[in-house]
């Protein structure tokens, strides 16, 4: 007794400290395998049940993809997941799965995406899944109305004239050291041009650009410390100023009363059937398409430069279809010929591939509205339900030799449910059109007019919390070539 009672109070403090971690562990190893709440125990990722860490070591320490990939072998439909010992998480590995949960039972999930990613499009925290629903929908809405159908058949000449633009000015630039941040740019400029009519052109374009690169940067950050200099306080500044800016515009437009037939216009538009919004929430609206319209499409394209400059066989089989319709896209054209799903067949081919082999988005996030009971499993709500699309594009079942590249697979269309780089169902990507058009332009463009080498040639992929990156930018040579 006389021994604790001289203890130090540093001591104290750690053996505190220690009681609370094991009554925590405890808990949270007893509430998260609760059996009343499961019909049938769900199946567990390795090192799952570990208490209050659960997975997340191994989680952190390979990264999504290949935790997945370790994980795969293991589970033929799903596994329950539970990282930091408090999120119990089932994630979804099969085609069947990925159907049951996306499209027949999307009534009883809802988009839920995790809250550093949220907070950095806005989404306030309270009342935070009601309000996320509403903003999806107006989202989704403005998205479609503005970046697919006969909106984005009408803007092909003014798209395929920007990615001519940026490959011209990217040849005179000779040597690229950051190729991923020039395709950013490339793809700010175009989300611009159809989302924001008025900064087309302006010198706060150029401000919007570095905002949203912080904001990029800020996603993929893993700590996430809001003080200077971390790369997670500079983007949620970032953030705060481009949501500050977008509520400045719409006020101004309404003060004017001037219309645009733009992205911004869409989400300023009341639509009885989501309810009434905020100017804030509004904001919260446009930010989310404007980053996924920007961030995804510029580390997509990055991969699809890296796969032609390492395959010459397939870039030379592109290049002759693409300098067979050269003659095709001069600008000018009305391009009322184009079909990104027929025009392109082999170039489509390769960015599938690529985007089977590199899909962005480790996971699709869903969280349960109410219990489902799939097959003798029961989820109970307000659990999460992650679809990985990595998981699915590696089963050999779907893709023989799946780590291979072989972009000759998608001349058949895959079966359903398998292949999943936009999602599925009623929430698949409203951008999907717009993301393709725009990277088969742009690959239109350089494979015609450029020789390209990269400066690294093996360079590695790096694995961040939310995507993967080229180590380094993909720095490269390009000279004209016709
Ligand atoms: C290569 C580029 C892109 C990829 C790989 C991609 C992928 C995805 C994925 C996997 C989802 C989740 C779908 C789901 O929850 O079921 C998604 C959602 C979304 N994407 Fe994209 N995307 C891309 C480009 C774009 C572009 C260019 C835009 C806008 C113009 C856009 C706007 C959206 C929006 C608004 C959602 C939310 C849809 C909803 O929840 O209903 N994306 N995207």
């Amino acid at each position: 007794m006389e021994y604790f009672i001289s203890l130090s109070p540093w001591t104290w403090v750690m053996v505190c400290t220690l009681v609370l971690i094991a009554t925590m562990s405890c808990f949270a190893f007893f509430s998260l395998s609760n059996p009343l709440i499961e019909t049938k125990m769900l199946p567990e990722a390795s090192s799952s049940r570990l208490p209050i860490v659960g997975a997340s070591a191994q989680f952190l320490w390979h990264g999504p993809h290949r935790f997945i990939a370790n994980q795969i072998s293991r589970f033929q439909e799903f596994f329950k997941l539970s990282i930091l010992g408090f999120d119990p998480i089932v994630v979804a590995t099969s085609p069947e799965f990925v159907k049951f949960v996306l499209v027949s039972n999307h009534k009883s999930v809802f988009p839920s995406y995790p809250k550093y990613i949220t907070k950095l499009l806005g989404i306030n925290h309270e009342n935070h899944s009601l309000k996320a629903i509403q903003i999806n929908a107006i989202s989704r809405k403005s998205t479609l109305a503005t970046f697919s159908g006969e909106n984005l058949k009408k803007n092909l000449p003014i798209l395929n004239s920007l990615a001519r633009q940026v490959v011209d000015s990217l040849q005179s630039m000779g040597t690229i050291f950051d190729t991923e941040g020039e395709l950013l740019k490339y793809a700010i400029r175009v989300a611009i041009q159809l989302g924001w009519s008025e900064m087309v052109g302006t010198e706060e374009a150029n401000k919007i650009k570095e905002e949203l690169f912080k904001i990029q940067y800020g996603m993929l950050s893993i700590i996430r410390i809001n003080l200077p200099p971390f790369t997670w306080n500079k983007a949620l500044k970032a953030s705060a100023s481009f949501l500050g800016r977008i509520e400045e515009v719409m006020a101004k437009r309404r003060e004017k009363g001037i219309q645009y037939n733009d992205f911004l216009c869409h989400v300023m538009e009341d639509d009885a059937s989501v309810g009434k919004l905020s100017d804030r929430d509004k904001c919260a609206a446009a930010c989310g398409p404007l980053i996924a319209a920007t961030s995804s499409t510029s580390l997509s394209l990055t991969m699809v430069l890296k796969y032609l400059h390492d395959y010459p066989q397939v870039r030379e089989s592109i290049k002759v279809e693409q300098d067979a319709l050269r003659n095709q896209m001069i600008e000018g054209n009305s391009l009322e010929w184009f079909n990104w799903k027929t025009s392109m067949p082999l170039t489509t081919q390769m960015i599938n591939e690529v985007l089977r082999l590199h899909s962005l988005t480790p996971f699709i996030p869903r969280e349960t509205e109410k219990n489902m009971s799939y097959k003798d499993y029961n989820i109970p709500e307000k659990w999460l339900v992650w679809i990985s699309p990595y998981a699915v594009h590696m089963n050999p079942k779907f893709f023989p030799n799946p780590m291979a590249f072989d972009p000759s697979r998608f001349q058949t269309p895959p079966k359903l449910g398998t292949f999943l780089p936009f999602g599925m169902g009623p929430h698949i990507c409203p951008g999907k059109d717009f993301a393709m058009i725009e990277i088969l332009f742009f690959v239109h463009h350089f494979v015609t007019k450029c020789r390209w080498e990269s400066l690294r040639p093996n360079q590695p992929i790096e694995y961040y919390s939310h995507g993967r990156k080229l180590k380094g930018g993909f720095p490269m040579i390009i000279q004209r070539c016709g």
